[in-house]
């Protein structure tokens, strides 16, 4: 199978900006710390999540494993492209180690992961980068 086309800059201002609007959504009374995620599907389809905390700390899920059901739920097979916005700029936040290893249940080393504030361009990464020799069942 032929790899498919990276995405385009205006896909990636978009996947950007789905994260930046999810974000206004967060659920986060005890950290005050919004995240927003989204991911870029197989279909070019662009899904959207936020933290969601609970008073029972340890419940709470974070932005991008919000995105990633929710891509799942719509039928996605892989991820093409990932964004998080939260309030860091310089440097950007970065997913949390739990989160890294979701994305690349479905996304590959390559899997370009956009990282920005809540407004300027976006830092980018890859999963690779992030998480090294991730966990895989072959
Ligand atoms: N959080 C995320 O949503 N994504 C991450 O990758 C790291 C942390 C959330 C969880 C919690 O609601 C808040 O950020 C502070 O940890």
């Amino acid at each position: 199978m032929r790899a498919p086309r990276p995405p385009s800059p205006r896909t990636l201002r978009a996947l950007v900006g789905a994260a930046r609007a999810v974000r206004r959504h967060a659920h986060a009374p005890y950290s005050r710390f919004q995240v927003g995620a989204a991911v870029l599907d197989d279909a070019g389809r662009i899904h959207a999540g936020c933290n969601v905390e609970n008073a029972s700390y340890g419940l709470t899920i974070c932005a991008e494993r919000n995105a990633v059901a929710a891509a799942v739920a719509a039928g996605a097979k892989s991820l093409r492209a990932v964004a998080v916005v939260t309030r860091e700029r310089h440097p950007p936040a970065t997913p949390c180690g739990a989160c890294r290893q979701v994305l690349a249940e479905l996304g590959g080393d390559d899997l370009p992961i956009l990282l920005a504030g809540p407004t300027g361009a976006p830092a980018q990464e890859t999963l690779g980068a992030l998480l090294p020799r991730a966990f895989r069942l072959h």
